[in-house]
């Protein structure tokens, strides 16, 4: 019977049409090609008027079951179509919440900033301060206070950057010591780290642009004692090994007396080598006993009051520490040589 071959037909088309299918959309257009009030099954059913009742039996059965396939053609082809969708949405959003990010280059501190932090943490550990102090300072901060005569040649327009309204660019970090008598209620211990400048030819030992640590202490009864502890504690801990120390006079305005502190030299323990030019010694910072001017001229009574300062260059213990030959590496922004820290 050609009603049922149609209907078969029709199946198979259906079957093979709705496989293709890429979207709901293309499958529900499908379906209503085949169901749907103007789909084709539903065209060959209107043919059943002119068939006998045996035959519109077996054909309407016929034609239930076809219904019913496709339809179950239908959900199931739109259940693969959305898992699908979701399988590749789901790959396309993925991320993984516990990767991280893909290792970058890193950077790294610079050389002078770690000793910088270093020794803050040493003398932390002792009890002193971190103090700061602007750039741009004032004559009377930087020299007159102290004790730097009128002409001393320390003030010269070769050693000190003037700015054009009678300040200066700092030439050391004792100009925080100043700050720091005027400002602080003895007995107190500071350190001063900061970047200090002078007027310099450059070349593999000068710099117009260095680093120091400035150091004081104020008490009653603060002696030399007490500095030279405090000099070999700190410079074990950063040389890591046991640091001899030795003092030998030495000429600054602001100490009286004053002192060129020596350490034993570590390369040949004190023995003699071409480092320390055969003399077993060092020489590594300049300090001394407060001179009763400085005192004085920040009010505090030099006979009660006592103290020691130093002055430690960041740049010389850096190159001491690592070898460095020439202390232009520092400011050079040399990526080759400070991916070596
Ligand atoms: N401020 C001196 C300089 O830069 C170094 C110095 C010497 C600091 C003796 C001190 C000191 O505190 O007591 O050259």
């Amino acid at each position: 019977m050609s009603i049922i071959k149609e209907i078969e037909s029709i199946i198979l088309e259906a079957e093979e049409a709705l496989s293709k299918a890429q979207s709901e959309e293309e499958l529900d257009t499908n379906k209503n090609n085949f169901i749907g009030k103007k789909g084709k099954l539903t065209q060959v059913l209107k043919g059943l008027a002119s068939l006998s009742v045996e035959e519109k039996k077996t054909v309407g059965k016929l034609a239930n079951e076809a219904q019913v396939k496709i339809e179950s053609i239908v959900e199931s082809k739109r259940n693969k179509i959305k898992e699908e969708f979701y399988e590749v949405k789901l790959k396309s959003e993925f991320f993984d919440v516990l990767r991280t990010e893909e290792p970058k280059e890193k950077g790294s501190l610079h050389p002078i900033s770690q000793i910088q932090y270093e020794i803050e943490d040493i003398f932390t550990s002792m009890g002193f301060s971190i103090m700061d102090g602007p750039e741009v300072e004032t004559d009377e901060n930087n020299f007159g206070a102290l004790n730097f005569t009128e002409d001393h040649p320390a003030r010269d327009m070769q050693d000190t950057f003037y700015t054009k309204d009678g300040n200066l660019l700092r030439t050391h970090t004792s100009a925080i010591q100043v700050r720091a008598l005027r400002n602080l209620k003895p007995p107190f211990r500071i350190i001063a780290p900061g970047r200090v400048f002078r007027y310099e030819e450059v070349d593999a030992s000068h710099e117009n642009t260095f680093y120091q640590v400035e150091g004081m202490v104020v008490g009653e009864g603060i002696s030399i004692a007490h500095l030279i502890y405090t000099m070999e504690t700190l410079l074990s801990r950063v040389f890591r090994k046991e640091v001899k120390t030795r003092l030998r006079p030495g000429y600054f305005p602001f100490v009286e007396p004053g002192f060129e502190l020596d350490i034993n030299c570590l390369v040949c323990e004190g023995k003699g080598c071409s480092v320390c030019k055969q003399s077993g010694w060092l020489e590594l910072l300049p300090c001394g006993l407060v001179h009763p001017n400085v005192l004085s001229h920040a009010g505090l009574d030099p006979k009660k009051w006592s103290g020691f300062a130093f002055g430690l260059g960041l740049d010389r213990l850096v190159m001491m520490r690592y070898n460095i030959h020439d202390i232009r590496y520092f400011q050079s922004g040399n990526l080759r040589f400070l991916k070596q820290f």
